[in-house]
Parts: C-alpha cells; structure tokens; sequence
C-alpha cells in the first residue's frame, strides 16, 4: 500500500467518524437521486457532508460539525451565508408576497440600470436570465446570430457552464491536447465548431485569428480564469484580444460571472479598460438567487428583440423563472451594498488574500512540501480574496491552467480528494483545495484556516514523505 492510500484511509476513517448521519442521509440521497445528488462538486467521496444550517463564514452539517467555509455557494456569496442584510429585506418582501407571478416588476429595472451605471454605461443594454451556464450559451448564439459565422472559440480550461456550444476543452487530462472529448451527447458537427486556445498566450490568438478569424463568431474568455486556476488574464492579453476580435469582425465575450462584483464594485472589464461586445454575470449578483445576466451593446442586443425575421432574430426569452422579482430585489440589496461600502470591503479582502495565500504556502513550506498557491491579483487587478492550493510536479511552474489541471504537471488527486478531506477533518471546507474568502471572513478564521493547512502539511509528510 502507497503512502498515499494510507493517508487516504486515514482520513475517510476520521471523516466517517464524525459523520455517521450525513452518512446515513447520503445512503438514501443515493437511492433516488444520481451519484446521490445533483451537482458532482458537491459530491466528493467517500460523501458528502449535508449541511444543517450556514451563516456568515461558517457552515455546520447534521452531525454538528461545523466548517470554515471557502466554498461559499460557489463563490456567489461574497457577504458570507446568509447576510442578515439580505434576509432582512427578503423576508419581509415574502411577507407581502414576493413568491413567483411571471409579471414584469420593478427591481429588475433597478438592478439593470445599477449594472449599465457600474459597467461604465453608454449604450449597454442587459437581459437577466437564471444561470451561468443559460448567460454564456445565449451569448454565443448572440454571437453566431448578429456574424452569421459558426466558430468559437474559448480558452482551454475555461469552464461556462455546460451548454453544448462551450463543453470542450475543460478538461486536460484526458489527452495532451484540448482535443479530448469532456462530454457525450453534444453533435460532432458543434464540438468540430468549438476551437481551444491557451490562456495568456497572444502569439497563439494572432495565429488562430490569421487562419479562421473570418470564420470565428466569438471569442470567450474570463478576465480572471476561475475552475482554470484563479489566475488573471494579462492587460496584454486582453487588449489584443480586443485589437484582434475587432479587426477579424468577431465578437469579443467576457465570462465575468465569477470575476464581476469580485475584485471590485464592477466588472474586471472596467478594470482592464477593454469593453467586450458581450458579458455574462452571475453568481454574485443574484444576492444568493438563481440570477445571471447577458449585458452588451445595444446593437448586438437588439439580435433578439421582436420584429426582426424569423431565423434572423435569437430567441433569448425563455425563463420561467427569469427576473424572478424576489431575486432581483436580493440582487439590488447586494449590488447596492458593494457599491456603497467598496472602499472597506475590497482592499480587505484583498489583503486577507495575501495573507491566507502566503500562510498556506508557508505552513506546507515548513514540512517540507512544494504547494502553490494561485488567486493573487496582477498589475490590474488589485487585489483578490481568490485562492486556489497547487502541488506541482518536480518543481513545475504554476502559470497556466494546462499546469494546474494537467495531472502530469499537479497532484490533482492530492489537491481535490486528499486535501479535501485533510481539511474537513480538521474544520475547514475547501474546493479545488481553497476557495474565496468572504466579508464575514475574521481574522481568527483566517489564522484557525492556516493552521488547518498546517496540520494537513503534517500529515502529508508523515504519511507521504
Ligand atoms: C466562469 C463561469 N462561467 C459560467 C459558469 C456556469 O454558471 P452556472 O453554474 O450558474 O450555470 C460558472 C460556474 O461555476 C463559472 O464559474
């Protein structure tokens, strides 16, 4: 038995000790739902913790263990669970009947105007719909609409969601390229259609655009790739894309649903001073609610408005649940707040960023251990309460996403199920081994959480030098 499956036992033995009833819970979860639930993230083994209650930084599970939480409803939760703000106003909306009527209300109408005033306004035009994944696919067929070009073209290890346009090249460890299949069920002809570029490589966009940019209908790409590693796109990089997209007659797409309301009271595209034809949000802007936005130029937005001809016009319409009242009210409490207390809330987090980054990296360094820790701003991004923990490979460079889910270049086992597991143990709960710190985030969380990475560093050299 390798060092590694002693410590993995080890873990599960101490994990399943504390968790007898989520056990239980996941033993009927299995029987009537898929792998036992409904999000795979979710789900790492030997089960999941369910989670009984979560307020502020902290999350407690049936058994009553409690966790510092870094997962923080995917990163949506930038106040924290459950911010009382938030709850306050939202409970006594339910009170006067807020639950779901399919008319239009107002809050949509304020949390639009806030986003075109945040985004820099002009001619921006938005349309709210309720997922990530719905906001990139109806930006690619925007896209494909207003070009009349079927290729597009995204960054390998860029993660929009799972729509068939955008489900290629998230994965790297199937194959040496991005060429590998990462799902079945998509039409050959659409994922002949999806091209794969590098991150932060503009000799490579110049080479693409050269060959297939007449062909191209967009080019998509998050300011600051989230599942690809935390890592910032340079002002380089982005501006090229710019010059490149615009001189080829493509549509430039920024996926900023994890990136917009992060960093700062807006979009990175703000930051960076490039303005895509198209953006996406998501996650943060719903206040803790299903909401997620396409925001563009007026021009390319009218591409699925009424009165144009059938086949010319995008139907971006559906949503039963689309500008939901309630969630938009939810979004226009945590917009507002952002806004109103930016100067406090974004320098802090970004230095408890620094701070947690580099107490990770010495609290492995201390036993020994070469670990990574990626989420860290650039010369535009100014700070990042993003972390992500990487153990690279003979030394290896931790720079790109091919490095950071490339299982030849990082342990990836030892990051998603091993360190998982290590933290949990010891009271923190981590995804893609770190997470995003939230307002609620103390001082003593932070430190209780390096310590925790301690601990784990120990074990990892006990069980695996
Ligand atoms: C950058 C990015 N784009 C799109 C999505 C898809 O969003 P959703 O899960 O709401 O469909 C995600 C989800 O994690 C994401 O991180």
């Amino acid at each position: 038995m390798t060092g590694i499956d002693r410590l993995r036992g080890h873990l599960v033995r101490e994990y399943k000790k504390r968790t007898a009833k989520s056990r239980a819970a996941f033993v009927r979860a299995e029987k009537v739902l898929v792998e036992g639930g409904s999000h795979t993230i979710r789900l790492w083994r030997p089960y999941p913790f369910f989670a009984a209650g979560a307020e502020g930084a902290r999350v407690r599970d049936v058994d009553g263990n409690e966790y510092i939480d870094y997962w923080q409803g995917h990163y949506a939760n930038i106040l924290g669970h459950n911010p009382a703000l938030i709850r306050r106003n939202i409970t006594a909306c339910l009170g006067k009947g807020a639950l779901h009527t399919g008319f239009e209300a107002g809050h949509q109408v304020e949390l639009a105007e806030l986003m075109v005033r945040r985004l820099g306004g002009g001619d921006l035009k938005v349309r709210f719909t309720t997922s990530g994944t719905l906001a990139t696919m109806y930006a690619v067929m925007l896209a494909q609409g207003l070009t009349g070009r079927e290729l597009v073209l995204k960054i390998g290890g860029g993660w929009h969601g799972s729509s068939p346009y955008l489900l290629k090249g998230v994965k790297f460890h199937q194959g040496p390229g991005f060429e590998g299949r990462d799902s079945a069920g998509i039409l050959d002809d659409i994922h002949r259609r999806t091209l794969v570029t590098r991150f932060n490589d503009g000799d490579a966009l110049e080479r693409t655009f050269k060959e297939k940019g007449d062909r191209l209908a967009c080019f998509i790409v998050e300011p600051f790739m989230g599942v690809g590693g935390f890592l910032p796109a340079s002002r380089e990089y982005l501006r090229r894309a710019r010059e490149l997209t615009r001189k080829h007659g493509v549509l430039l797409v920024f996926d900023e649903i994890i990136s917009g309301f992060r960093f700062a009271p807006t979009g990175l595209q703000t930051l960076y001073g490039v303005r895509p034809d198209l953006s996406a949000f998501g996650k943060i802007i719903g206040g803790g609610h299903a909401v997620s936005a396409v925001v563009g130029d007026r021009r390319i937005m009218e591409g699925c408005e009424r009165g144009k001809s059938a086949g010319g016009r995008v139907l971006f319409e559906g949503g039963t649940f689309s500008a939901h009242s309630e969630y938009m009210k939810a979004g226009l409490i945590m917009l507002g707040h952002l806004v109103g207390k930016a100067a406090s809330i974004y320098p802090r987090l970004a230095r408890q960023g620094d701070a947690l980054r580099a107490g990770i990296e010495r609290a492995f360094a201390a036993e020994g251990i070469d670990a990574r820790c990626t989420g860290s701003g650039n010369e535009v991004v100014p700070g990042s309460s993003l972390f992500m923990v990487h153990f690279p490979r003979g030394g290896a460079a931790v720079s790109s996403p091919q490095d950071v889910l490339d299982d030849r270049r990082s342990d990836i086992a030892l990051r998603e199920e091993i360190l998982k597991l290590a933290l949990l143990v010891h009271g923190v709960n981590v995804v893609h081994g770190g997470g995003a710190i939230s307002v609620s985030h103390r001082e003593q969380d932070l430190r209780r959480t390096i310590e925790a990475y301690g601990e784990t560093a120990k074990l990892f050299r006990k069980f695996l030098a």
